[in-house]
Formats: C-alpha cells, structure tokens, sequence
C-alpha cells in the first residue's frame, strides 16, 4: 500500500514534468586520448584508438588540422569503432589529428572533441651523402670547439643523442672528460692533444634516435695540432655557456658551461654552480651536476626555477668570476584552479556556467580570450544567444533542456608557448524527479546514476 502510494506521488511528478524521464541519455565522453600527445611514428601501418562512452552510443570522426579528410588509401576511419588507420604513413599525412565523438539526442547531437593526437614521421635521413671535410688548425693544449654540423640532416624524434665519430665511424673516446659533447651536439676540447690529429683524423657529429644502428653524421672536420715543447699552467676562462635555456614547466632542463685552463696537476678545472644566495648546488632528486661540472640538470621544473645560476670554474693557477645562467620556464596557458571546463550534470531549467580561466607562466604574456566551440562547432553569429551566452572566460547556458542541451563546450585558450583546451560535457536530467528519489535514496548517491 505504501509503496503503491510512493509509486503514484513519482507519476504524478513524472507526469506534471515536460522533462523526457523515461529516456536515459548521456553527451559522449571520450576516454582515449585524454591527453594532448605527440607521435614520432616509425612504421608505414599502424592504427591510432579514439574511444568514447555515451548514450546512445556514440560514433566517430577524425579531422586533420581541423579539416575533414578526405578519403584515401593512406588514411581512414571507421566511424563505428574510432579506428584511425595508416598505411604507408609518410611526411604526407603528418599533422594534429582530432576525434570528434557524437551521439544522436532526439533533435540534436552532442559533439565531443578529443586532445590533439600529433603525429611525425620519425626518421634520421641524410639526403646528400658526400660528406665535406673543413681543415682546423690548432696549437697543443688549446681549447677547441667543433659544431655538430647538422644543416644536411633531417631529423625528427623525441630524442636524439649525439656523438663524435672518427672517420672509420668509431665512436670518439671523450678521455675522462677532456672532450665534452654539449646539448646541441658541439664537442669541446679542453686542451688539444697532438694525438688528437692523427692522420688523417676526420672527425664528425653523429645522431642517432631509439636505435644506435641509425647513425647519421654531419659534416666532418680535419684537426691539425701543433706540438707545443713547454706549456705554462693556465688559469680557466669560461669559453662557452648555454646562452637563452627556455624550457617547460614540469619538463627538465640543461645548463651548461664550459671553461679552458690547463693545470699539470689537475688537468680539468673544477666547476661549482650556486644559486644567488651563494647556495651550492650539489646532485639530488632536485639537480644532477655531472661529474665535471660542467652541467647542471633540473628536474621536473617548477615557475620558481625561472632565475639565475652561476657556474664558476677554479684550478691551481686561479679562479674565474661566477658567471650567470639564466633559466625561461615557460608553459603553455595553466588553467586556475577550478576554472577548467568540466563534465557537469544539471536538473532541468537550470543556468550552467562552464568556466575557461587560464594564466600564463608568473612574467609573461597572459593567454588570448577563449575561442569557443559546442559541438564541435565555433560559436558565432548562428549561436543563439538567448539561450548560450559566451564570454572571454565562461560560457553559460540559459534554462538547460532535456534532451536539446545535452552538448558538449570547448575553450581553446593560447599564448606564447600554445595552445591549451578544455572540455565540459553537459548532461540535463529531469531535477523533480532527482529531488523526489534523493528523498526515497541515499543522499550522496551519485546524480547520473539515478536517472531512470
Ligand atoms: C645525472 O645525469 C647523468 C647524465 O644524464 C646520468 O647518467 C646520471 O645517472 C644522473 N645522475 C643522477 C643521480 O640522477
Ligand atoms: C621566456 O620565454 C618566453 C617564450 O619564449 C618569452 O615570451 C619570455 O619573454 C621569456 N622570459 C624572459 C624573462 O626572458
Ligand atoms: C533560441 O533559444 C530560445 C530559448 O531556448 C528559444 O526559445 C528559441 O526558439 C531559440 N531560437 C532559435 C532560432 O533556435
Ligand atoms: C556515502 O558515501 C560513502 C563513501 O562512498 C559511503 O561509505 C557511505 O556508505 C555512503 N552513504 C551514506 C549514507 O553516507
């Protein structure tokens, strides 16, 4: 009798309600990629998932910088599963890929649009193989730097190591650091040796990716070294330093520098690096200095790592002044706390307000107004605005409908460094009957699940 009583007050709200009740809907929510990637890809066939939940379930679009593709042996989707499929992958089809996940709501469609999926051809190429040979003269015990010459190759990975090479491609011996290869490839040699010319000592940079078997090498250099009888001790001289080291916050960073100076007794000359305060920086989880100072790595970069460093350099015949490294960290727009769009579920009639409020890194230009999108579509002059009012950080939208307004909004906020986006997918369910059932359920139940 009781239950029968409940039954009928639910119909009568069910029933008094314009909302669709009876209909269990939810926007697409695209559980892969959720995260801005880049793909150094290798292979010729290979295929990229997009996947997404939602109700009814969703099907599935790819677009390439932002543009349909069209229909080819090289690149297809199948709108059914997600499935973007490569054959033959080549320079071609490199670009920033995007899913878009719909599903059919009634009259309308709700549009979710994944992160960017970059995709490159990985490759390590040297279209011109005669390798040219520059002469370079210099006298014993003398600093030298030798650039990795690299304008020939064409390179594109995610990381690439780089190495010095004799000229019967064995790999040069840096003899406890007197050579010293920095992040751009450049060797450095401390003091020449006249070893160091032996005939004919073609030496050159070599890159190399994932595999040490791909080596490509840069042009190459013939080093001439004029013996020296007597050498006077040599107090060091800062010869080079990473000059503008911008990098990412989260991401790490190199800072290096590299002094001559010649000491019998000690042949290297000992590198210490500071902070301001005087602090010396030594390795931790924080820092890695490596084994002859000359450089300093830091981890996982946070905005206070934006500042000056100092490396100083120091042997028996004298100590150079400190010398500033200045450290960029950089990022692409952050959003502020809270201030990212994010999936929300409203009753009925309800305004909802889907923020996009993002900064740049402490000291630098702040990020451009967002550019919006619902469903996969820029808003502009066909928006209606009495219903989607959109501003330079929020979105709202006016009296949520069941099921018209169930949809999907997008900000893309950009600066300097890129872009950045967010997405909200709105689910309208019928409020009344939410309210009726909180009172007949467990009051932190989750909302979506109660619709029925
Ligand atoms: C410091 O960096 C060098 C070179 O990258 C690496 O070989 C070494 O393992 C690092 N040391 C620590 C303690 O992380
Ligand atoms: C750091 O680098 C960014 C991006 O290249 C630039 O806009 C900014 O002015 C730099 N900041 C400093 C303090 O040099
Ligand atoms: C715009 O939205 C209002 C409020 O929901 C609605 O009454 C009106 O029909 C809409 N106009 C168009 C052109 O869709
Ligand atoms: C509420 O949620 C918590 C944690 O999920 C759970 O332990 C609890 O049983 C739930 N119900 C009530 C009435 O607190």
């Amino acid at each position: 009798m009781i239950q029968l009583k409940s039954l009928l007050l639910l119909c009568s709200l069910f029933c008094s309600s314009h909302c669709i009740t009876d209909v269990l809907l939810s926007p697409p929510d695209i559980t892969n990629p959720t995260e801005a990637v880049t793909l150094y890809k290798g292979e010729l066939d290979f295929v990229v998932k997009c996947e997404a939940t939602g109700i009814p379930k969703p099907t599935y679009q790819w677009k390439r910088n932002n543009q349909d593709i069209p229909p080819s042996s090289y690149i297809s989707y199948d709108a059914n599963t997600g499935d973007l499929t490569f054959k033959g992958f080549s320079e071609r089809e490199e670009g920033e890929y995007r899913c878009y996940a719909s599903n059919v709501l009634e009259q309308t469609t709700a549009v979710s649009v994944s992160q960017p999926v970059t995709i490159k051809k990985y490759r390590f190429l040297r279209p011109d193989s005669n390798l040219a040979t520059e002469p370079v003269s210099i006298k014993q015990y003398d600093y030298v730097k030798l650039f990795c010459k690299k304008d020939k190759l064409e390179v594109v990975a995610e990381t690439i190591n780089y190495n010095w090479y004799s000229k019967s491609n064995d790999q040069l011996q840096l003899d406890d650091g007197r050579l010293y290869i920095d992040q751009k490839g450049d060797l450095h040699i401390n003091y020449a040796k006249t070893t160091d010319a032996s005939d004919p000592f073609g030496i050159k940079c070599g890159l190399s990716g994932r595999s040490s078997a791909n080596i490509v090498f840069g042009d190459a250099y013939n080093l001439y070294v004029t013996p020296v009888a007597q050498i006077q001790g040599q107090a060091p001289v800062l010869k080079w330093f990473s000059a503008n080291v911008v990098a990412e916050v989260s991401h790490s960073a190199r800072l290096e520098c590299v002094f001559s100076g010649y000491d019998p007794l000690q042949p290297l000359p000992t590198i210490t690096w500071t902070l301001d305060d005087g602090t010396v920086i030594s390795t931790n989880q924080k820092y890695n200095v490596s084994s002859n100072g000359r450089s300093l790595i830091i981890y996982k970069l946070l905005e206070q790592d934006e500042r000056n460093y100092y490396c100083k350099a120091k042997n028996n015949f004298g100590e150079s002044d400190p010398h500033q490294v200045f450290l960029n960290v950089t990022s692409k727009p952050i959003f502020y706390e809270n201030k990212a769009p994010r999936d929300v579920t409203v009753s009925q009639n309800k305004h909802v307000t889907i923020p996009c409020e993002a900064r740049s890194a402490s000291g630098e230009t702040p990020p451009s107004p967002a550019f919006w999108y619902v469903n996969g579509r820029q808003t502009g002059q066909h928006t209606n605005q009495s219903k989607i009012d959109v501003k330079a950080d929020s979105l709202t939208i006016r009296s949520a409908q069941k099921p018209d307004d169930i949809l999907c909004v997008l900000c893309i906020v950009s600066n300097s460094n890129g872009e950045k986006m967010g997405e909200a997918c709105v689910n309208v369910i019928c409020g009344l009957t939410l309210e009726t059932k909180v009172t007949l359920l467990e009051k932190n139940q989750s909302l979506p699940s109660m619709i029925l």
